[in-house]
């Protein structure tokens, strides 16, 4: 089992459209460790360039709510098509403790690829369909504070630069460590 470590809000991964899977047979370990990973942190869904991967690849977990015991590996996604509307609070391992009522489209059509480079094109609602759109906005580079209102956004404004805060000293101690190298 190897965890990996959770890029929070503020790395400049998290703001970026992440590159499209090509290589088909170098991603069943990074899978493995982003499952491993997103259970030991206890959530439900979470995008490669969450663990610092710059890959346009999603692994979703929502079996506890019953709708389905399917999990979930979903490649070089794209949403072609959205139709209706719900609001739902939603969590995300980037942002700790931030909490956020999020409106989305009810109802997506993702067309994508499966772990063997299969494409298809499937509809999804609910939970999944949700989880599914909140990890494509990560692989854009958008985060849940950039969809909702400008007062929302400023209520959580002093959380976002602590976070960043910690985020940019992490990125300077692996730094210093990597310097040690020569
Ligand atoms: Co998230």
């Amino acid at each position: 089992m190897t965890l990996m470590d959770i890029i929070q809000y503020g790395h400049p991964i998290l703001r970026k459209k992440c590159e499209k899977v090509t290589d088909f047979d170098a991603i069943p370990k990074l899978i493995g460790d982003m499952f491993d990973t997103m259970y030991e942190e206890e959530g439900i869904g979470l995008a490669a360039n969450q663990v610092g991967v710059d890959l346009n690849l999603m692994i979703i977990d929502v079996s506890h709510t019953e709708e389905t015991d399917e999990i979930h590996t979903l490649i070089n996604g794209e949403i072609i098509d959205s139709w209706g509307e719900s609001i739902f609070e939603e969590g995300c391992l980037s942002i700790p403790e931030v909490r956020l009522e999020v409106k989305r489209p009810e109802f997506i059509k993702l067309k994508y690829q499966t772990i063997n480079g299969d494409k298809k094109e499937d509809e999804f609602s609910g939970l999944l369909g949700r989880a599914i759109q909140h990890e494509i906005d990560h692989l854009n580079g958008v985060f849940i504070v950039d969809r909702v209102s400008p007062l929302v956004r400023m209520q959580v404004k002093k959380q976002l630069k602590e976070i960043e805060k910690e985020s940019n000293m992490k990125k300077r101690s692996i730094n210093r460590k990597e310097s040690f190298v020569l």
